[in-house]
């Protein structure tokens, strides 16, 4: 019989009974009752920092779980994992997206624990924890921050982070002054919570609850409303009712399966997600050895519409998304293309769960039926050819339709530092149909994988009234960026990819309709480049976390996780 309670996993003296003893000698150190410590318990991974405004509401959220946890009669005890900040990290938060998990899924398995509900919000936070509970494997519940509200600014409506760009993209063309930008910098992100728009962290939310992993209805609620804090008890009571047996104690790899992977596939293609959700979901089905093939996502997206009608790509909020009927309307509309036998973290399987919804009010301007659908087939879609040899990622539904086809001359960025120093010059040799290729931005380049693959538009361009270029890298783009842009471009260039040979005034042809990218240079020409190449040495870290980051990270296709953490643990 598995020991539960504060009695699981006991510390290793040598003497069991004393370790329990001791144990519980210093738990009630903290104050708790013989009674209490020999009930099961629910921990509680939250996430809070001074460095991470998506989780200022964090403190009331835990408070909320406990509660919620003490009334259905398990002892609730948080724990602490790190934060992970969007804005605050340098060089990029994907760079410590995997020591997250790691920390969430060794303290899980360490502590002890009978389930755990996870509080996460910001882009990578809840991709982390997802990770580390597939790894844990112990019954596990999502809970997001949720989203932050709107701002206004002189009667206008503005949400982080796709007004951020906007306003920015403005200022450079010298259309707004420095006085109205500086202004604006105090209205875009208002409250606690993620970014107001379907960017990464929305995504994300939605994917946890497609998966099953979150509770019903709750992706979507925003981090101010007192929705939010009833999800938090909710949370909590289903994780104590696991915890006592009074409800099934799904366990992760028992709800992220194959089918609710698909599931959320779709789900990602018909909310006109971010392109980082792909790089999360592969890196979350990877610990439990499920694949997510570029292939397949191509088939899902050609038969799956996009029906949200949200920032970056459309017209409103996460707010407004909320009020709209939020996921289950989104998952109604896909019911027939979904695996509806797929388990939740409720015990219901998908189909058991959309039935109980079945009267919900949707609000069809933001929510569109799967019979009129904003985009007829899915926002994400794989290119590959030469120039990609293991694929890339191109987000069609934030794209200028009128230049899915096209053929351009190279102009080329050697790394993120080349392109601050000479996007704006005046001399830069650039046209408006010309495509800009930035290179060394991948996952082992030392800017590991930054959210730069959204170029700017050469300032002297921009000051034309060029709004959108084909702009290619082996980066990331934010979730709240938009434009004509091919990212995830692999193999990446430092570790000698087609996309570091490209040479200014080298041809590159694009078709979405084919799903194709090559670079139209001979294989001989490349070979020479190649060889060249091989005598440069990058700079590759010696020590730390950035050496253990390099030496095992994978590429896009596989998720940028860890090699080491790849598959179940045993
Ligand atoms: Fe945290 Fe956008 S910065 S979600």
């Amino acid at each position: 019989m598995t020991t539960k309670g504060i009695k699981r996993g006991l510390t290793n003296y040598g003497d069991m009974a004393f370790a329990a003893y001791l144990r519980r000698s210093f738990a009630k150190s903290m104050g708790y009752s013989t009674e209490l410590l020999n009930k099961p318990i629910v921990g509680i991974a939250s996430s809070p920092s001074g460095f991470n405004s998506c989780h200022r509401n964090m403190p009331e959220l835990v408070e909320a779980v406990k509660r919620g946890v003490l009334a259905a009669g398990a002892l609730p005890i948080d724990f602490p994992t790190i934060s992970l900040g969007e804005i605050f990290l340098s060089p990029t938060s994907l760079m410590f997206r995997n020591m997250m998990s790691m920390d969430v899924e060794e303290m899980i398995r360490a502590q002890p624990m009978d389930s755990v509900v996870m509080i996460g919000g910001c882009d990578k936070t809840v991709p982390a924890q997802l990770m580390g509970a597939a790894s844990a494997n112990i019954p596990a519940i999502q809970l997001v921050t949720g989203p932050m509200m709107t701002g206004r600014f002189e009667g206008e409506r503005l949400g982080a982070c796709t007004d951020c760009r906007r306003f920015w993209g403005s200022f450079r063309a010298g259309k707004i002054s420095t006085e109205v930008i500086e202004d604006i910098e105090s209205r875009l992100a208002t409250t606690t919570g993620t970014c107001a728009v379907m960017g990464t962290a929305s995504t994300m939310a939605c994917i946890s609850e497609a998966l099953g992993m979150s509770l019903p209805g709750t992706a979507a609620i925003p981090a101010v409303h007192a929705d939010r804090l009833r999800a938090a008890e909710a949370s909590g009571t289903l994780a104590a009712k696991m915890a006592l047996g009074e409800a099934r104690a799904l366990k992760p790899d028992e709800i992220m399966t194959n089918k609710s992977v698909e599931n959320a596939m779709r789900v990602l293609l018909a909310i006109g997600g971010s392109t980082n959700a792909i790089i999360h979901l592969t890196a979350i089905a990877g610990r439990l050895n499920i694949p997510v093939g570029l292939k397949r996502l191509n088939e899902l997206s050609d038969e799956t519409p996009v029906l949200v009608n949200l920032k970056p790509t459309g017209d409103h909020y996460m707010e407004d998304f909320n009020a709209a009927g939020g996921l289950s309307a989104v998952l109604a509309q896909l019911k027939d293309s979904l695996h509806l036998d797929a388990l939740t973290v409720t015990g219901e399987t998908l189909g058991e769960r959309l039935a109980a919804e079945s009267k919900i009010f949707v609000d069809h301007t933001i929510i569109r039926p799967a019979s009129d659908p904003i985009e007829p087939v899915g926002g994400l879609v794989s290119l590959s050819g030469t120039l990609a040899p293991n694929g890339a990622i191109f987000k069609r539904s934030a794209a200028d339709k009128n230049l899915f086809e096209v053929e351009g001359r190279a102009v080329v960025f050697s790394s993120l530092e080349d392109l601050s120093l000479r996007i704006d010059d005046p001399d830069l040799d650039v046209t408006k149909d010309d495509i800009l290729v930035l290179q060394n931005a991948g996952p082992k380049s030392k800017s590991g994988m930054p959210e730069a693959g959204y170029l700017p538009i050469p300032k002297k361009l921009a000051a034309q009234g060029v709004k959108d270029m084909v702009r290619i890298s082996d980066a990331r783009m934010s979730g709240t960026a938009y434009g004509t842009i091919i990212l995830h471009v692999s193999p990446e260039a430092s570790i000698g990819g087609p996309i570091g040979l490209v040479r200014n005034g080298d041809r590159i042809r694009v078709s979405v309709s084919k799903k194709q990218i090559d670079l139209l240079v001979s294989e001989e020409e490349l070979h020479k480049r190649r060889t060249a190449l091989e005598t440069i040495k990058s700079d590759i870290p010696t020590r730390g976390y950035a050496h253990l980051y390099h030496h095992h990270v994978l590429q896009a296709e596989g998720g940028c996780d860890f090699d080491f953490l790849v598959g179940q643990a045993k």
